[in-house]
């Protein structure tokens, strides 16, 4: 990271008292001031309902770093931090309330030096971004006199394209385009940023990487988590539009995309929209032949019973729907033509890990391969837990005549003694304070995935599903495994 960087700024948080500033946003910042990448002119106001002092928010601040940051607290940095973060209450709807946060931002610029450059966070639930956009406007608060403000958007991104473009024109309306960043954590994930690096730094994998010489892809995300406390938002968005219609949707584009013709954030985005652009929809004819969904009913770990979703907090017990969800995906373009990405995501499956896996195909039926069953090239992209790439090759085996097996290459970037990969809100956190879009979605690529999902939501609204219809613990429906089947294909778990 580029210390050299004017990052002098105040970060507003809306939400100040939400799980994902506990969780992610406070031990990001607390990270980055760690490793000396936040400017010595920062201020962190976070804004919740509650009634609070500053010092009383501090203490919560100080716990949540301790037990979610990847670096260890030290009391020294935590001394350096603390007295730049500040509680305000308010009522995020009354504007009179924003004339008194205006105030309080100037005095921030006196007191911490933060220039007038504003991240307005938005970490509260999603039907408050308007309310909040429009009072920002009303007190100019958007306004760019010599310094910037930018506003941060988290997902969902509404919850079908029409509620989508809604809320964008909202938002571009108060913000622009350049200011408006719209959060996918999938993109600040390490192993994501090193696709582009895999693909286009390297001879050996680029040429290949086409229809041609690939037979197939497949991306799993799976979780072994449920839906937590977020029965509430889950029952409105299920796996479809809370996983598909953004991280799914971005890993393809980045595995299908054409290479950029130079690394500026817009030639990227360019080409990523392509694909989303290029994705064959699935209508109500082929939704049979293309996509599978499922709900997960009670099951057991190896420690508990789990409870079926059905069950859960603010879940109906009639609930329709989906925990999990599986689809065959064409980019009909000319690299991808004919070629299947298979693509799965699903609470409560037997392990957490996301992972992208491409299958070469097979040699031609001649010398080794002639009558023989042997496996075909694959390599792994391991986005998470464990971070790498994984390369499967056939070798003779040692001390045998002839016998052919597949051995394994494998890189695991976070086993490696001293890498302790940055969470992803901290680059992220970090690419808005130095105004750097890249790893946010463009409005057109929000739009281009909703365009996808809702031909899909449409047509799922003439179809009952058999739910739950696979256990807590297990990798789906079983109708997954047969949409792999009756292309002579299996999921594959590496
Ligand atoms: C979020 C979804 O965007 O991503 C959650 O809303 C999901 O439902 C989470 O659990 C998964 O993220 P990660 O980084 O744990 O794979």
């Amino acid at each position: 990271m580029d210390s050299s960087l004017d990052l002098s700024c105040a970060l507003v948080i809306f939400g100040a008292t939400g799980d994902l500033t506990h969780r992610k946003l406070l031990p990001a910042i607390y990270n980055l001031y760690q490793q000396k990448v936040l400017s010595d002119n920062f201020a962190l106001i976070a804004i919740g309902r509650r009634d609070k002092t500053n010092e009383e928010y501090r203490v919560e601040v100080y716990k949540s770093i301790k037990q979610f940051s990847r670096f260890s607290i030290e009391e020294e940095v935590w001394d350096g931090i603390k007295n730049r973060i500040y509680y305000k209450s308010m009522d995020f709807l009354q504007k009179e309330k924003y004339v008194e946060l205006n105030d309080f931002l100037t005095e921030m610029d006196r007191k911490h030096n933060t220039k007038g450059n504003r991240i307005y966070y938005m970490a509260v639930a999603p039907e408050y971004f308007e309310g909040i956009v429009d009072k920002l406007s009303s007190c100019c608060m958007n306004k760019v006199e010599k310094a910037w403000k930018r506003v941060v958007i988290e997902k969902p991104f509404g919850r079908d394209l029409q509620s989508a473009k809604y809320l964008n024109s909202k938002i571009v309306d108060v913000f622009q385009e350049e200011n408006t960043y719209r959060i996918d954590h999938y993109l600040g994930k390490e192993m994501l940023q090193n696709i582009m690096v895999l693909r286009f730094a390297n001879m050996l994998f680029e040429p290949l990487w086409n229809n041609k010489y690939i037979d197939n892809i497949q991306i799993s995300s799976s979780e072994t988590v449920g839906v937590e406390n977020r029965g509430g938002y889950y029952e409105r968005a299920g796996a479809m539009r809370d996983m598909v219609q953004s991280h799914m949707l971005q890993l393809i584009s980045l595995i299908g995309m054409e290479p950029p013709n130079d690394l500026d954030p817009e030639s990227i985005r360019n080409e990523k929209v392509k694909v989303l652009k290029a994705l064959k929809r699935i209508n109500l004819e082929d939704i049979e032949e293309n996509v599978v969904r499922g709900q997960y009913s009670s099951g057991q770990s190896d420690k508990e019973t789990i409870i079926g979703y059905r069950e859960e907090k603010r879940v109906a017990s009639s609930s329709n729907t989906e925990t999990f969800v599986a689809l065959k995906v064409y980019i009909e373009n000319f690299r991808w033509a004919r070629i299947p990405f298979y693509i799965r995501t699903g609470k409560r499956m037997p392990k957490k890990s996301t992972e992208i896996i491409i299958q070469f195909k097979s040699i031609e039926d001649i010398l080794y391969f002639k009558e023989k069953q042997l496996q075909p090239n694959m390599l792994v992209i391991r986005i998470q837990p464990r971070e790498g790439v994984f390369f499967q090759f056939n070798a003779k085996e040692p001390g045998t005549e002839q016998n052919i097996i597949p051995v394994q290459m494998d890189f695991c970037q976070n086993c490696q003694i001293g890498i302790n990969s940055p969470e992803a809100y901290e680059r992220l956190l970090y690419d808005v304070m130095r105004g750097d879009a890249t790893l946010f979605a463009r409005w057109d690529e929000v739009e281009y995935s909703w365009k996808f999902v809702d031909s899909i939501l449409e047509a799922w609204k003439n179809q009952n599903p058999t739910f739950p219809n696979y256990e807590a613990g297990t990798w789906g429906p079983k109708e997954a495994e047969l949409l792999l089947q009756k292309d002579k294909k299996r999921w594959m778990n590496i």
